[in-house]
């Protein structure tokens, strides 16, 4: 199995709703695929992890990378894995300013719990370019 991670910036325009549309369609595609991750949005850029088969990933990691509703995706890591280190499919979001902002955290923190310190490290500094984002 391999992980990949990419960043990505949302096109303008690109909002809740359409997150909630990648979302539906993310859960229905990729436990068909057996890929799980994470998708983080905070309205501004997109995180994604994406695990599974070597093909499926590599298959819908290309055909993400053409999705009109992001721009600039950038590949940050990809390793072989022997376990997932993110067993289910979850999907945050991140507006800025709502006030559960430290319960996001507190969520991606914990599936963050279970991974290994690599892939830790990278979170925590994407997650500080995403506060620093113009
Ligand atoms: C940031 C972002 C993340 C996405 N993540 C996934 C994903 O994990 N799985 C998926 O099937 N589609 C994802 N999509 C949507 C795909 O780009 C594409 O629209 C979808 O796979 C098309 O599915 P279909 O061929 O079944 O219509 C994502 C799109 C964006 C912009």
């Amino acid at each position: 199995m391999i992980q990949i991670i990419y960043i990505s910036s949302a096109r303008p325009m690109v909002g809740l709703a359409d997150c909630h549309d990648i979302l539906q369609t993310a859960v229905a595609n990729n436990s068909k695929f057996d890929v799980t991750g994470l998708l983080l949005f905070n309205s501004k850029r997109f995180l994604q992890v994406l695990e599974g088969p070597e093909r499926h990933v590599d298959y819908l990691f290309h055909k993400i990378s053409l999705d009109p509703r992001h721009r600039a995706v950038v590949e940050l890591n990809r390793k072989q894995i022997g376990e997932r280190e993110f067993g289910s499919w979850a999907m945050a979001f991140d507006d800025g300013r709502s006030p559960e902002r430290s319960e996001l955290k507190q969520r991606i923190s914990k599936l963050l719990d279970r991974t290994s310190p690599s892939t830790r490290a990278l979170f925590e500094t994407t997650a500080d370019l995403h506060k620093s984002a113009p």
